[in-house]
């Protein structure tokens, strides 16, 4: 029976012509249901991954998978927003961001993933925390964000059922990197939060799934088009993805960033990152009046301890012993799972940090653990590093630039790839900025 329909849109689809609406609802409608056998679905998505669909059709599409399953409805004030990252290496935005916008007043239902390839996933993290619980339904999403102003969860089948299986069949079929997909994937997920603003951090570099500036505009204006024709208020900030983000990388080693930002102090490169997307959404919400009231808003409640409150309270309401929660607010290194050796790494000669190729990191730290190869690996919580330095700093020959944190012996394999992850030269380079450009 699905043949037939399949046969129409696919014939569509190769001729440019328009899909019959009524003939995409039935199909996305199907597959969340699985009505239809795998090959169909799989046929349907090569053909979209081959020829491309219409902006007007991506929307219907997002629509579609949006309206698959359970949509969060909230009453009150406009101020539901979050975040989405394509994905990068130390990216820990989601949990400072999360609490930090929370304590300036906005209401902030988090789906999140787990880690992808060789980028990192925010459920991963969080999940290093004892206790955590991610897995949460609708219901209990919307009373954690109630009651304390955010919550993280993972994605599951009660919110856009339509994009577990397709997502689930374009990972083994090579149709992952297709814009209209990935725009409906993304976005219908984050429109079932009930989102009034939403902020895009298009990653963009050797670390990052877009590897050019051109491919993150390309991807970036396809979310933002989308995301505001279903009415949610969005803008897209391409960033760096070349240089790991901040200190830290590897789970655990990221809920221990994280606090520390929380706490008022750590890595500046991560802490300026999440103001900027925080002051973004303060200022799409009209909670601040300027992009830059909204950052200064938010380095304020990472200073002054707010967000770290929010933070806590998220983990107890999320099933973290509040004991636990509050010994991890000021001494996160009892209480987080750790490796069983340090490695220091020293820089070989002294000059000017040229670059740390967030890839070579990433890659190792996945060998090691950090990372699934996959789906049924687990992953080693405590694996990763602790980074010393960063591009364009000075750096003394001798001097520790990295601590690898591991259980098992490093290979001198292993030991040249991170070795080799770092240039140092004369030359100081120029500024560096994560934010390349915005999308709006
Ligand atoms: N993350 C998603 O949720 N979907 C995609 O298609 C890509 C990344």
């Amino acid at each position: 029976m699905s043949a037939g329909l399949i046969q129409r849109l696919c014939a569509s689809i190769e001729n440019r012509q328009p899909m019959h609406m009524s003939d995409l609802s039935e199909f996305i409608e199907g597959v969340a249901q699985r009505a239809f056998p795998v090959e169909e679905i799989e046929r349907w998505l090569k053909c979209v991954h081959t020829h491309g669909i219409s902006v007007k059709e991506t929307t219907a599409l997002t629509q579609g998978m949006m309206n698959s399953g359970a949509i969060l409805d909230w009453q009150g004030p406009t101020n539901v927003a979050d975040k989405h990252s394509t994905g990068g290496v130390g990216d820990k935005m989601s949990l400072v961001l999360a609490p930090a916008l929370a304590a300036c007043g906005l209401r902030i239902p988090m789906l999140a993933g787990r880690g992808l390839g060789h980028t990192g996933g925010t459920i991963d993290k969080l999940e290093s925390i004892p206790g955590f619980n991610c897995n949460l339904s609708p219901e209990r999403m919307k009373e954690t964000v109630e009651k304390v102003g955010c919550c993280i969860a993972a994605q599951n089948d009660a919110i856009a059922p339509a994009d577990g299986l397709l997502y689930a069949i374009r990972d083994v079929t090579d149709t992952v990197d297709s814009i209209p997909l990935i725009t409906a994937s993304i976005i219908s997920k984050k429109a079932a939060e009930g989102l009034n603003a939403l902020v895009l951090d298009v990653k963009c570099g050797r670390a990052a799934f877009m590897k050019t500036e051109h491919d993150a505009i390309a991807l970036a204006k396809s979310m933002v088009a989308t995301a505001k024709g279903l009415g949610i208020d969005t803008v897209a900030q391409i960033t760096d993805m070349n240089e790991p983000i901040g200190s830290h990388v590897g789970n655990a080693l990221e809920v221990l960033g994280s606090v520390r930002v929380l706490q008022g102090k750590g890595s500046n490169d991560t802490r300026n990152l999440v103001a900027l997307q925080g002051g973004q959404l303060l200022a799409l919400t009209g909670l601040a009046p300027t992009l830059e009231y909204g950052i200064d808003m938010v380095h304020e409640v990472l200073e002054n301890g707010k967000a770290l409150d929010v933070f806590i309270q998220m983990c107890v309401h999320q099933g973290t012993p509040p004991s636990i929660a509050e010994q991890l607010a000021e001494q996160p290194e009892q209480v987080l799972p750790q490796s069983n050796h340090v490695t220091t790494l020293l820089a070989p000669r002294t000059g000017y940090v040229q670059s740390i190729d967030a890839m070579a990191l990433a890659e190792v730290a996945r060998e090691l653990g950090a990372g699934r190869f996959s789906m049924s690996d687990s992953i080693n919580p405590g694996i990763g590093y602790v980074i010393e330095t960063a591009k364009n700093q000075h750096i003394e020959n001798g001097k520790t630039w990295i601590s690898v944190h591991h259980d098992h012996e490093l290979s001198s394999e292993h030991l040249n790839r991170l070795q080799n992850s770092l240039t140092i030269d004369d030359q100081q380079p120029a500024d560096f900025q994560r934010l390349i450009t915005i999308v709006t």
